[in-house]
């Protein structure tokens, strides 16, 4: 007979309540449900009503206890926040316990650290969660596409940040007013600063890069800007100019030549950024990611899915219990580990100086409707190397002038030197607004 292995769920929220109504109704799935069991579930609250019902002997506050737990042999960690899940993690590896989690906001800070626990305990710790909601891009990423060299990992890769962009452009609303409805929808964050700041997005570019380029990446070096201070009217001018506006991740390998060396340079960000209507990017609407992936020799491949929400996410978090499950049931697990599944570091990877980033880049101005503005604007712009795509007034009645640049693939340092000298001008009231272009 299969020993069914005990599953310690910490945290029964959004997440939480999802993966434990799959593993509760095993009924028409994988045999492999029916293998696990869900032994001891840790909240916060334990007087806070739920969306599902569980024995209440499961139930504790003590997360510590079902890390310890002899009948947990798997750790499901769903709670959120760096500390104590952090420690959490660790605990359960020390005591030779694989880990799920979905929690980028560790692993992007603390991965290496974990993986090394990890390989040296002997143990799997599986975040297929952590990135894309319920898009498999994590396995593929380790296993699929192995023998690619891949050049450039770009996406949207927030839900709640998409869902408002989707709403803001196609309902013309602020973005306040729709963040309550996606926290209610159970997509932000418990602080929905780190979605709408761009942090969320930027842990998550971290870990996929760590993935397609094969080194660790300083998550901190990571320049990041969300969506907070982008006006409606910005989102209007993009789609009058035939562009949606998206928060991407990117992340490039740069300087080819150099990959021989010992670190490979890498140019990673997150930015606000229009993408042209027709760009494989730009139909993904709501809550929903894609995240696209270049290499060689594949080429170009996308992954589209719903990027937050109980049950996509559930769905993501119980591949890797039952990936685990397989295992067990194997009975390998004494046995060393499945580097494909483990996924180690093999190269050094650093993140270049962002005024060394080349990119396309949408910037408007509220200047005095004048004579002569634009080009002196375009004058500034050329006298640094900054090669203009268009240049575009808006309609200025009653107020300012709008004037809004996209700018051809230029180094950030020039593109900042010219803002600096246009701010100067005159007639110039103000950098109204900043964002890629792709
Ligand atoms: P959530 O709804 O806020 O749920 C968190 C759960 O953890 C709650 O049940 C909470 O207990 C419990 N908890 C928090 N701190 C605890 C502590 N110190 N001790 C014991 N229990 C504790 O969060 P969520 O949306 O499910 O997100 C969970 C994780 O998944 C986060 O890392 C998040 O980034 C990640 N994630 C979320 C989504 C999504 O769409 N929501 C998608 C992908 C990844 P109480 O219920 O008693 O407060
Ligand atoms: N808050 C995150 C998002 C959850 O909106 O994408 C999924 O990681």
């Amino acid at each position: 007979m299969v020993m069914k292995i005990g599953i310690g769920l910490l945290g029964l929220g959004t997440v939480g309540t999802g993966v434990a109504r799959i593993l509760l109704e095993p009924k028409g799935r994988n045999p492999l449900v029916s293998n696990v069991h869900i032994a001891k579930v840790a909240v916060r609250d334990l007087n806070r009503p739920r969306k599902i019902e569980l024995p209440s002997r499961l139930l504790t506050a003590d997360a510590q206890s079902v890390v310890d737990d002899p009948n947990v042999q798997l750790v499901v960690e769903v709670m959120g926040g760096i500390e104590p899940a952090r420690t959490l993690i660790m605990r359960s590896i020390a005591a030779g316990k694989s880990v799920v989690t979905a929690n980028k906001a560790v692993i992007a800070r603390h991965g290496q650290e974990i993986a090394a626990a990890a390989e040296a305990a002997g143990v799997y710790v599986l975040i297929e969660a952590a990135v894309g909601g319920g898009i498999p891009i994590i396995e593929p990423l380790k296993q699929s596409l192995g023998g690619n060299k891949i050049t450039k990992v770009s996406g949207i890769i927030n839900g709640t940040t998409n869902y408002i962009l989707t709403r803001m452009e196609q309902e013309g609303v602020a973005y306040e007013n729709v963040l309550k409805v996606a926290q209610d929808l159970g997509y932000a964050e418990a602080d929905p600063a780190a979605d709408v700041e761009g942090m969320d997005a930027a842990d998550k570019i971290s870990i996929l890069s760590g993935l397609a380029f094969g080194g660790a990446i300083n998550r901190e070096l990571i320049q990041t800007q969300g969506i907070s201070n982008l006006k409606s009217r910005d989102v209007d001018y993009a789609t009058q100019l035939g562009y949606r506006v998206k928060l991407l991740g990117i992340a490039e390998r740069l300087n080819d030549n150099l990959i021989e060396s010992n670190s490979l340079p890498l140019a990673v960000w997150v930015q606000p950024t229009l993408v042209p209507f027709n760009h494989p990017l730009a139909g993904v609407n709501g809550v929903n990611n894609a995240i696209l992936i270049e290499g060689e020799p594949i080429g170009e491949v996308m992954f589209y899915g719903p990027g937050a929400g109980s049950g996509p996410t559930a769905s993501a978090v119980v591949a890797d219990i039952l990936n685990i499950a397989g295992i067990y049931q194997l009975g390998n697990l004494e046995t060393k580990l499945d580097p494909l599944l483990a996924a180690h570091s093999w190269r050094e990877c650093h993140l270049v100086d962002p005024v060394d980033i080349r990119k396309r880049n949408y910037v408007r101005f509220k200047a005095e409707d004048t004579p002569g503005v634009i080009g002196r604007i375009g004058t500034h712009f050329g006298d640094r190397g900054v090669s203009i795509q268009s240049i575009v007034q808006f309609d200025s009645s009653n107020e300012d002038a709008e004037i809004v640049v996209i700018t051809h693939k230029v180094r950030q340092g020039e593109l900042e030197e010219s803002l600096k000298a246009i701010k100067q001008l005159p007639e110039i009231k103000g950098l109204a607004s900043y964002m890629g272009c792709i």
